[in-house]
């Protein structure tokens, strides 16, 4: 069969606080070993002709976790950050944060913003980054925005449509393809609700910080023997 590549990939890297819990460690270890892993794969993924990859790295009810927790999440961003710049500007990936800036640290916004600025005209790829993210906080937050250019006079309510919706999101990005999550559960947990219409899903019991180069390729090859109809019926 011939390869077809996943235009957009979306990852839901869960299972790190399992894995550490498994071998007697603090929950932490779990994320910075799911660092690790998210640096191999964001760089290995656009060598098999992926165009788009989405990670969901915090989301809005993960401040539900206990402070230590989340404070050891943010300052992981900021190391990753700085330590994965340079082969992501390297590659000639653009790198973008989808998510509402507010409750996110000021060290946070301003890296996060100096990598968006720094890479913006980089055209091998695209690396967006979910932080602070909720699928229905993003469609809300559209929706605001739609109703505000109505209420100008610079959109027309007749105008509004599928593509308009898309582009009023955080990010302007073609449909996810694949998505992946990991761990065993079996839940989409407020990711990109409105990108995955048309997904396919890829489930694997393999714990996060344990995934790598050929469970992505595991997941590519279950993609390739997907039949995607989109409601029609095949010839
Ligand atoms: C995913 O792993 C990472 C984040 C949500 C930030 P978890 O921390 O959810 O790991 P489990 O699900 O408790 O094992
Ligand atoms: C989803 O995982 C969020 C991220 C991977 C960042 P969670 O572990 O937070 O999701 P639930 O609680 O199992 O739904
Ligand atoms: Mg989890």
């Amino acid at each position: 069969m011939n390869y077809k590549a996943p235009n957009h990939i979306a990852i839901i890297m869960d299972g790190n606080g399992r894995w550490a819990q498994k071998r007697g460690l603090k929950r932490t270890k779990g994320h910075q070993k799911g660092a690790e892993v998210l640096k191999k794969i964001s760089e290995y993924v656009y060598d098999k002709k992926v165009k788009v990859l989405s990670v969901f790295a915090f989301s809005t009810e993960n401040w539900k976790r206990d402070k230590e927790e989340v404070d050891y999440l943010m300052d992981l961003f900021l190391k990753a950050f700085k330590k994965n710049f340079d082969v992501i500007k390297q590659k000639g990936v653009k790198v973008i944060f989808s998510g509402l800036k507010e409750k996110l640290n000021d060290k946070v916004i301003n890296a996060m913003e100096k990598m968006t600025e720094e890479t913006k005209s980089n055209k091998n790829g695209i690396f967006n980054v979910c932080l602070n993210y909720g699928g229905q906080d993003e469609i809300v937050e559209a929706t605001k925005k739609i109703a505000e250019e109505v209420k100008q006079g610079s959109l027309d309510i007749s105008d509004i449509n599928n593509e308009v919706l898309n582009k009023h999101m955080f990010n302007d990005l073609p449909p996810i393809d694949l998505l992946i999550r990991t761990s065993g559960e079996y839940r989409v947990s407020n990711f990109m609700l409105w990108q995955m219409a048309y997904a396919e899903f890829y489930f694997t019991d393999v714990l996060w910080p344990d995934f790598d180069e050929k469970e992505l390729d595991k997941a590519i090859e279950s993609f390739n023997e997907r039949d995607r109809r989109f409601g029609a019926v095949k010839k």
